[in-house]
């Protein structure tokens, strides 16, 4: 069988990767994918917000499955136009895709299921917005209601922030039409976990618990980024709290989407805060989360493309999924400068020595190959990920990974899965 998988990020690796183990031994395509990804699959020149493109390639090779990678297709409808086609898709239509796509959808949705959340109030009026925070108090949470690539979110210290950040997304415009609805939220207090699921829009199977670090420097230090590293399980999440986010969180929000007429096919991604009161969310993304997806698809034993093509077809109630008790931790390795501006084409040297390093997976990102050595081509260049008998070797591994593999400038944080040790 023919499978597409759309992205080019170190998810989409991972995802190319857990394909290529299975006993079906699919032929892969990525669009546009990267160096890592080429080993794997046979890259396809189209980019992953080119629709129209996407859909005449679809038309042209006719793929028995299509796995969309990042959020922004589906927010613009490719699902809806590749099942019009008859494909296919893992991967929620336009409709669903709000669900990462606007907040305000989310959390109109989240308070009318009564699902745990944090309180907030919508506002369309600058003048508004700022009358209401005249009211409240520090700390608050600002967001942009549509996407602003991970930066429509400010945490405010102050009022003052706050003010500032309502003014730069309603009245500057920083983030274009995503600002123009503003959304602000009662900040929660807690630690954050990533809670994936597989669903078809009736039956849901959670995936085991990851945690990311967002912010850029040791210590959970400096502007938050796409995501610096990622462990696997949370063991903030506890077994009852697992059996808590199914029943009264993602089984509830499926349900409601069902409701609205959305048959939500993929992965539903819940952000959740674990609070004093139990697990709230804090937001939901419609896709994999990146770089959850690669501490979490190499704990999977069961066969990646019989799951993906149950979700597809509505059939996700027929399969058990099975995953590897041991955990898992990812390192990512940044251009000097992420995630402000960066320079790319770096030489990465290593690469091979690290992927022969037991136990150990070199996911690439940000990659590309120049003249035929592999060069830096992103923010995040290299996502190396380690298993182990305990969460403590899997980081040891993952950093022996990282520690052979050079290239000019690179960072990483020296922290990741700190919570997870120090518990
Ligand atoms: P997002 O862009 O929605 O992933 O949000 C970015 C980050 O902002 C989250 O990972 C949290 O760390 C933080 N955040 C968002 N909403 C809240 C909230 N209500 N309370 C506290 N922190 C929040
Ligand atoms: N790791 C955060 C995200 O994928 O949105």
């Amino acid at each position: 069988m023919d499978i597409l998988v759309i992205g080019s990020g170190g998810r989409e690796h991972a995802i190319c990767w857990a394909l290529a183990k299975s006993r079906h031994k699919p032929k892969i395509f990525c669009a546009p994918g990267n160096a890592g990804i080429a080993s794997l699959a046979e890259l396809v020149d189209v980019m992953s917000d080119d629709i129209s493109g996407l859909v005449n390639w679809a038309k042209t090779y006719n793929p028995g499955l299509v796995i969309v990678g990042p959020e922004i297709p589906l927010a613009l409808g490719l699902t809806d136009q590749l099942t019009k086609e008859g494909f296919l898709v893992f991967g929620p239509t336009k409709d669903g895709a709000q669900m990462e796509a606007s907040k305000d959808f989310t959390k109109q949705l989240l308070m009318s299921s009564l699902v745990p959340t944090a309180r907030s109030v919508t506002f369309t009026d600058s003048i508004k917005a700022q009358l209401y925070l005249k009211k409240q108090n520090a700390p608050i949470v600002i967001k942009a209601d549509g996407l602003a690539a991970g930066k429509g979110v400010t945490v405010c210290e102050t009022m003052a922030q706050a003010q500032l950040a309502v003014e730069e997304a309603m009245d500057k415009k920083v983030f274009g039409d995503a600002g123009a609805k503003v959304v602000i939220e009662e900040f929660l207090e807690g630690e954050e976990a990533s809670i994936l699921a597989f669903t078809d829009g009736e039956t849901i199977i959670p995936m085991v618990t990851a945690q990311d670090h967002k912010r850029v420097f040791d210590g959970d230090q400096g502007p938050n980024t796409g995501g610096m590293g990622a462990y696997s399980p949370a063991p903030v999440v506890t077994p009852e709290m697992n059996e808590f986010i199914l029943e009264k969180i993602l089984k509830p929000t499926v349900s409601a989407l069902r409701k609205r007429g959305i048959i939500y096919k993929g992965v539903l991604y819940a952000g959740l805060m674990i609070t004093a009161k139990g697990p709230k969310v804090i937001e939901y993304n419609c896709r994999f989360g990146d770089p959850e997806t690669e501490v979490v698809l190499p704990r999977l034993k069961t066969d990646f493309v019989e799951i993906c093509l149950a979700v597809a077809k509505g059939e996700l109630s027929k399969i058990k999924i099975e995953w590897d008790e041991r955990p898992t931790a990812c390192v990512v390795m940044a251009s000097h400068g992420y995630p402000g501006s960066y320079s790319k084409g770096k030489v990465i040297e290593g690469l091979e020595k690290a992927a022969e390093l037991p136990d150990t997976y070199v996911f690439h990102a940000g990659t590309a190959k120049e003249d035929g050595k592999i060069v830096s081509n992103g923010g995040r260049v290299l996502c190396v990920t380690g298993i182990g008998d305990t969460i403590e070797k899997a980081i040891e591994t993952a950093y022996q990974g990282v520690r052979t593999i050079q290239m000019d400038g690179v960072h990483y944080r020296k922290d990741i899965g700190w919570r997870a040790i120090n518990r």
